[in-house]
C-alpha cells in the first residue's frame, strides 16, 4: 500500500483554465495546446515530469478541453499513415509521449479556483505524496525542476513549493511565501513561516513567489476542504497550504533552472525565442534571422 512519505508516483496538471488572456486563439483551443516551437507547452511539463521519474500524469480538465485528451491518446490512423510513408522521425515524436505515460483525466466542472482543482483529484491521489505542475510555467534546467524539488522532498520529507525571487511590483500575481532564513537547510531551501495569496506590494512578506510546482502531502486535502473561498469565490491552493501550516512544516526550494511564465503574451513570446534558439534544427538560421532585424524600428513604421 502506498503510504504518506512514499515516493512521488503522480503528477497533477491543473488545466482547466479558460485560458482568456489568450483569446482568440483560446476560443476553440485549450491554452495548454499553443505551440512552443513545435511542441504543445502541457507537453513541456509532461516530459518534465517523466524525466524526474514520474509518469501518472493525472490532468484536471473542463469543457473544451478535449484537445489535450486527444494528444495523449494514441492516434491510430496518423500513426499508420506515418507508418506507410516511412515518417519515422515523426512516427517516432507522436508515439514516445504516449508509451511512457498512464494519464488519467478528472474534470473541475466549475472553475472554483486552484485549489479546488488539486481537491477534485483526491480519489485519483489517494494516501501518497504527489507532485502538482502548473504548465504555464515551463522551466528548463538539468536536473529538470521536478527532479531538484523530490531530491529536497526526499530529505526534508514534508510539502516542498518551488519559489522565485520576482522584482517587487510583481508580487501581487503570485503566492509569496516568508522564510526562515536563520536555518541551513541546504542550497535554495527554507523553512516557510508563512505564505499569502497574491498580496499588495506593501503587505508582501517576501518577494519569494511561489512558481509553479508543488510536492504536496496527502494531508493538504483536509486542509483544502476546511480551506473558505476567498473574495473571488475560489479555493486558492495557498490558502489550503496555509492552513496545513499550522500543523506541520513546509518548505520553499529555489529551483536552479531558467523559468518561462507562458500564461502571459511576453512571456510566451519569450519563451518561443528561447526554445528555438536552443533548437539545434532550427537554432542557427532563427538567430541569423533576429540579427538580420532593424531593431530600432519602432511600432508603426
Ligand atoms: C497560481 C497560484 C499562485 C502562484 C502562481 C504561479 O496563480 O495561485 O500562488 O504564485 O500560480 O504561477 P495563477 O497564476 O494561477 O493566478
Amino acid at each position: 500500500m502506498a503510504v504518506m512519505n512514499g515516493p512521488i508516483r503522480k503528477a497533477v496538471f491543473p488545466a482547466a483554465g479558460l485560458g482568456t488572456r489568450f483569446l482568440p486563439a483560446t476560443k476553440a483551443q485549450p491554452k495548454e495546446m499553443l505551440v512552443l516551437v513545435d511542441k504543445p507547452i502541457i507537453q513541456y511539463g509532461v516530459e518534465e515530469a517523466v524525466q524526474s521519474g514520474v509518469d501518472n500524469i493525472v490532468i484536471v480538465t473542463g469543457r473544451g478541453k478535449n484537445a489535450i485528451e486527444d494528444h495523449f491518446d494514441v492516434a491510430v490512423e496518423l500513426e499508420s499513415y506515418l507508418e506507410q510513408r516511412g515518417q519515422t522521425v515523426q512516427l517516432e515524436a507522436i508515439r514516445k509521449i504516449t508509451q511512457l505515460i498512464n494519464v488519467s483525466y478528472v474534470r473541475q466542472g466549475e472553475p472554483l479556483g486552484l485549489g479546488h482543482a488539486v481537491l477534485v483529484t483526491k480519489n485519483l491521489i489517494g494516501n501518497e505524496p504527489f507532485a502538482v505542475i502548473l504548465g504555464d510555467d515551463v522551466i528548463d534546467a538539468d536536473p529538470p525542476a521536478l527532479k531538484q524539488m523530490i531530491d529536497v522532498y526526499e530529505r526534508v520529507q514534508g510539502p516542498v513549493l518551488a519559489v522565485e525571487r520576482v522584482p517587487e511590483e510583481d508580487v501581487s500575481s503570485y503566492g509569496v511565501v516568508a522564510i526562515d532564513a536563520s536555518e541551513s537547510l541546504g542550497r535554495g531551501v527554507y523553512r516557510i513561516t508563512d505564505l499569502v495569496e497574491k498580496p499588495r506590494r506593501e503587505d508582501a512578506p517576501s518577494n519569494l513567489a511561489i512558481i509553479g510546482r508543488y510536492i504536496l502531502t496527502p494531508d493538504i486535502f483536509g486542509a483544502l476542504e476546511a480551506t473558505a473561498k476567498d473574495g473571488r469565490g475560489e479555493i486558492q491552493l495557498t490558502d489550503g497550504l496555509r492552513r496545513l501550516l499550522r500543523d506541520r512544516p513546509l518548505y520553499a526550494y529555489e529551483i536552479e533552472g531558467v523559468r518561462h511564465d507562458t500564461g502571459n503574451k511576453l512571456g510566451f513570446l519569450k519563451a518561443v525565442v528561447y526554445f528555438a534558439l536552443r533548437r539545434p534544427d532550427l537554432g542557427e538560421p532563427f538567430r541569423r534571422y533576429l540579427e538580420s532585424l532593424d531593431l530600432k524600428v519602432g511600432v508603426g513604421h
